[in-house]
């Protein structure tokens, strides 16, 4: 069984069709990558794959672990275990990361005591010290975002995780410890898709398969030498 599945996904945004029969199999522990233009959806499908309600889906469905999710809403998505990586983390004052993930975990059933101990684990393991008992987001900068929505990732070990673009802004030594969160993640069993412009993360975690969003449909899908060769010669000189 896979652990995520969207057949012939359309979704909207805005009243314009942005997916138009997405296609897309995630499997338990390994590291998959999306790749694709600005603007061909990669966000999008993220968004209706959690549930957001401005990404309607018109067509198809998603199965999370063979359960039909296509119309729960995201926080029962997000029980089942369906975890987004925003590519923009929304600061949100009044809200301390700590206590966020405290009844988070709470709510997947991790005791107190389990949470004390790992949630420090997680800071040092992310470079979170100074960030860790602050507002959700507010005042980070851009790589302490990416780190921080890892952090949660890497906390809450779901059983799947959508990274979007958690590599894009980050220097060269938080993208190595954002790669080896992501190994991290698929080792315990996650599935992972990671959305992403640069192959630099793709090299220090190769991904199973490499998908390409364009024109609202999978239009190619490889291995990690897809993603080396769009690197070299970009999305259509790879497709012609
Ligand atoms: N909330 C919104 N309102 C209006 N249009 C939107 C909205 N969200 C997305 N779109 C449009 O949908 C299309 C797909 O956007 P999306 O953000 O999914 O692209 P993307 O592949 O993630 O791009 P990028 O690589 O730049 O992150 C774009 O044309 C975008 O302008
Ligand atoms: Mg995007």
């Amino acid at each position: 069984m896979k652990a995520l599945e969207a057949e012939n996904l359309h979704v909207s945004v805005a009243g314009r069709l942005i997916l138009k029969g997405v296609d897309l199999a995630l499997e338990k522990g390994k590291v998959h990558a999306l790749m694709g233009p600005n603007g061909s959806g990669k966000s999008t499908l993220a968004f209706a794959l959690a549930g957001h309600p401005e990404y309607p889906i018109h067509q198809g469905r998603i199965l999370l672990s063979g359960e039909e999710i296509t119309h729960l809403p995201p926080d029962q998505r997000a029980k089942r275990g369906l975890f987004l990586a925003f590519q923009y983390p929304p600061e949100v004052e009044g809200v301390r990361l700590r206590e966020l993930m405290r009844l988070a975990c709470g709510d997947q059933g991790q005791g107190f005591c389990d949470f004390m101990e790992r949630y420090p684990q997680a800071v040092r393991r992310l470079h979170m010290e100074d960030l860790a008992e602050r507002e959700l987001n507010v005042g980070f900068s851009g790589g302490e975002k990416k780190r921080s929505e890892l952090l949660q990732a890497w906390l809450l070990r779901p059983k799947v995780a959508l990274l979007d673009e958690p590599d894009s802004g980050v220097d060269v030594d938080g993208v190595r410890v954002i790669a080896d969160t992501i190994r991290e993640l698929a080792d315990s069993g996650t599935a992972v898709l990671v959305i992403t412009h640069y192959p630099r993360v793709l090299e220090y975690v190769p991904p199973a398969r490499v998908f390409v969003l364009e024109e609202g449909r999978i239009s190619q899908e490889g291995g990690p030498e897809l993603a080396r060769a769009i690197e070299k010669k970009g999305f259509k000189v790879v497709k012609g």
